[in-house]
């Protein structure tokens, strides 16, 4: 028996769970599926973006399937008021979620939906390996009426781990990774560096290791980005190099991601985006993400590569035969974009 949780937050992400979980019934017959409020919806009704059931449910789970949290309603500057975000933050340190796959690989079908010009993106298949729970996000954080700080902060354990994630995943792909990092400012960076660099030497010297400073990252992304094989990152950097990365794809609405720790627990598993506000109950919201992060979440969490396959194939098809939502240009809004994929499975 399979047992997944499903966390559809806010704003879009109830609209672009419910076909999700169509899809996951389909490939898991047998699958039972648990639903919590989390983010704003979880402060509106217990008034914390986590309970401690719902972080016990998901620990409990085979995998745990999330939309988005966040939205104006709950948006404050004031430091003590509960935010969506501290939900999604605190799961992923909770379940030791520390290495985020975050894969782009724009689709032919899409080469013109992408504001970069086909022949820069053309034959684009990268994969960015953001540490996801350590770094300036998780580091202690102070506010005064005067000043404000957050400590970005790393040890070598947690730079060691994920840099053994990127060298892995090279490994199945081209062999090579680009290690990004401001070590010509940032302490935390030169001892990135440093680490990521003694791994290589010791186990994975048959990898092609190169260091890039992030802002040139942030430059060679739309540049050359078919010459990127694996991204390795700290979490800032891979939050933000992630969502340049996704305008290769055409839109943000394309990139899944797979948040994964030692293997222990149950991996989280959602789409790059956020709970776009701005489209909330229009309809209009792009489900392939979603159901893009449903395939990681087949594959990696539950290890049914087949039914990944055939659901990323099916995506596939869909954009073959023409689908398009309105933010790859087109006029498809989630329930006809959900229909197109359910005729090509
Ligand atoms: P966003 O990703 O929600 O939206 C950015 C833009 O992309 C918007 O114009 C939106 O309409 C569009 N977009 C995003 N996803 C789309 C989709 N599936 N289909 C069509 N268009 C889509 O980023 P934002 O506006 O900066 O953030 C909104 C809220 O989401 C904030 O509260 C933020 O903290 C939160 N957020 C949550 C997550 C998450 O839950 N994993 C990720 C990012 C942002
Ligand atoms: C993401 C989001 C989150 C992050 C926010 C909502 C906390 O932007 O998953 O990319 O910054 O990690
Ligand atoms: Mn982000």
């Amino acid at each position: 028996m399979t047992h997944v949780v499903t966390l559809p937050g806010d704003g879009i992400g109830p609209e672009i769970m419910v076909p999700a979980v169509q899809l996951l019934q389909h490939f898991v017959p047998d699958v039972t599926v648990e639903e919590h409020v989390f983010g704003g919806a979880s402060i509106d009704a217990h008034g914390t973006a986590l309970t401690d059931d719902t972080l016990a449910a998901c620990r409990q789970a085979d995998a745990v399937l999330l939309a988005a949290v966040g939205g104006p309603k709950w948006d404050t500057t004031n430091p003590d008021d509960p935010r969506p975000e501290q939900g999604l933050l605190g799961l992923r340190k909770a379940l030791g979620l520390f290495a985020n796959l975050r894969p782009v690989r724009p689709l032919p079908a899409l080469y013109d939906s992408s504001p970069l010009k086909r022949e820069r993106i053309e034959g684009t298949d990268l994969l960015v390996v953001r540490e996801l729970t350590g770094g300036i996000y998780f580091g202690d954080k102070t506010r005064t009426d005067t000043d404000a700080s957050d400590l970005c902060h790393y040890t070598v354990d947690e730079v060691d781990r994920i840099a053994r994630v990127a060298f892995e995943a090279a490994r199945r792909r081209r062999g090579s990774v680009a290690s990004v990092d401001k070590a010509n400012v940032m302490e935390t960076s030169r001892q990135w560096r440093q680490v990521v660099h003694a791994v290589h030497a010791a186990d994975y010297a048959d990898v092609l290791l190169t260091d890039v400073l992030v802002d040139n990252a942030a430059m060679q992304l739309v540049s050359r980005p078919a010459d990127f094989d694996v991204i390795v990152t700290e979490n800032l950097f891979g939050d933000i190099l992630s969502d340049e990365a996704a305008m290769i794809t055409g839109s943000i609405g394309m990139l899944p991601s797979a948040s994964l720790g030692n293997g222990a627990g149950p991996g989280l598993f959602e789409p790059v985006h956020g709970s776009a506000p701005d489209i909330a109950g229009t309809g209009a919201a792009n489900p392939l993400a979603m159901f893009l992060s449903l395939a990681m979440l087949l594959r990696h969490g539950l290890s049914l590569d087949a039914e990944a396959l055939a659901l990323e194939a099916a995506v596939d098809r869909a954009l073959d035969d023409g689908l398009r939502t309105r933010d790859l240009g087109g006029n498809a809004g989630t329930e006809e974009a959900t229909a197109a994929v359910l005729a090509h499975l």
